[in-house]
């Protein structure tokens, strides 16, 4: 769990401490949400890895995805997204975590790829090797690639602990049916889709059906790979932007994303630690109501 430490730390104010011990107390913690299915609680904002750490043996760029990810742990971050389908991002995320002597707020999350369920033992081995981990505490199946296999692996293995959570993926509003069957049908701890405020389609059916079988949601693309900032940035913020405590787009269309009440959190990416500020900084503060949520689409779809 994130501590007073992180935040101090990030926020620079870590020199503080002992000449303010009653301010330093009242730190903010970062917002954190329950997995319906077991007792963890999950800071609304995770990472992806998509991309920005698939970047090979290059060692100056390294160094900066580790300070990268030192601000996300700063900051109270905990859920890292990857799969072996990101190229190199698993070695690089592992080459971070052993830089930062395993960070214990990491909430570990990957997934398994492959149609073969043989080969997806061997997948999900070779991953927690490259994290250096013991288990991983959220297994996916990504995209539902040959997802009747793998997910009798990954119920055996939950029941003996050898991961603690379970989930399917999917994205860009891909075989939302299929993924619906199988959350009314199988025991799920995790799903991960695509949400964000230009595409709402989950809001339909996929979200609601998450709250009532009690499915934690994890958001991919937030910033569909950054055309939603791209196309925001340089446009006047809400102007009741601070009423939702958010002080620049990425934190607008993030904290709409996570004050939706199925989800449990949203991965953005990103190769910045400014930007990881930023993003970080959205599981603080207050939150869009139902009402500021629908004010929130008609201003964006205003522009
Ligand atoms: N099927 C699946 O399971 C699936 C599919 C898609 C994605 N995912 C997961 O979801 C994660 C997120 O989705 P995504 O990678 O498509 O992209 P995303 O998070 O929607 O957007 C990432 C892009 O936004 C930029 N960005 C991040 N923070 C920013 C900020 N504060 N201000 C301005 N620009 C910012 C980044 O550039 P900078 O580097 O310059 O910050 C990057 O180019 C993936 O990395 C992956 O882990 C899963």
């Amino acid at each position: 769990m994130p501590t007073r430490r992180h935040f101090l730390i990030a926020t620079g104010a870590a020199g503080l401490t002992a000449a303010l011990p009653r301010l330093a107390h009242a730190a903010p913690q970062p917002r954190t949400k329950a997995v319906p299915s077991t007792d963890l609680r999950i800071p609304v904002i995770g990472m992806g890895s998509w991309l920005t750490f698939d970047i090979g043996d290059d060692a100056a760029a390294q160094a900066g995805r580790n300070e990268v990810l030192k601000t996300f742990f700063a900051m109270g971050g905990g859920l890292i997204d990857s799969s072996p389908m990101y190229g190199t991002s698993e070695d690089v995320i592992g080459r971070g975590l052993a830089a930062l002597g395993q960070p214990p707020g990491l909430i570990s999350a990957t997934k398994v790829w492959t149609p073969g369920k043989d080969h997806g033992i061997r997948q999900m081995e070779a991953s927690r090797r490259k994290w250096g981990i013991d288990r991983f505490e959220v297994m996916q199946i990504h995209n539902l690639l040959g997802w009747e296999g793998h997910l009798e692996t990954l119920k055996a293995w939950r029941a003996e602990g050898r991961v603690r959570q379970i989930g399917i993926t999917t994205s860009h509003g891909r075989r939302h049916d299929d993924l619906a069957e199988i959350m009314d049908r199988e025991p799920i701890d995790f799903v991960q889709l695509t949400y964000n405020i230009a595409d709402r389609e989950a809001e339909d059916h996929l979200l609601p059906l998450a709250r009532e079988r009690g499915i934690a949601v994890i958001v991919n693309r937030p910033f569909q790979r950054g055309a939603l900032i791209d196309h925001f940035q340089g446009r006047p913020l809400p102007p009741f932007a601070g009423d939702m405590g958010a002080k620049n787009w990425a934190q607008v269309l993030l904290k709409f994303i996570v004050s939706h009440p199925a989800v449990t959190c949203a991965i953005p990416a990103t190769t910045r630690v400014d930007h990881m500020k930023e993003n970080m900084g959205a599981a603080f503060g207050p939150m869009p109501d139902e009402e500021m949520r629908r004010r929130l689409v008609g201003y964006v779809e205003s522009l």
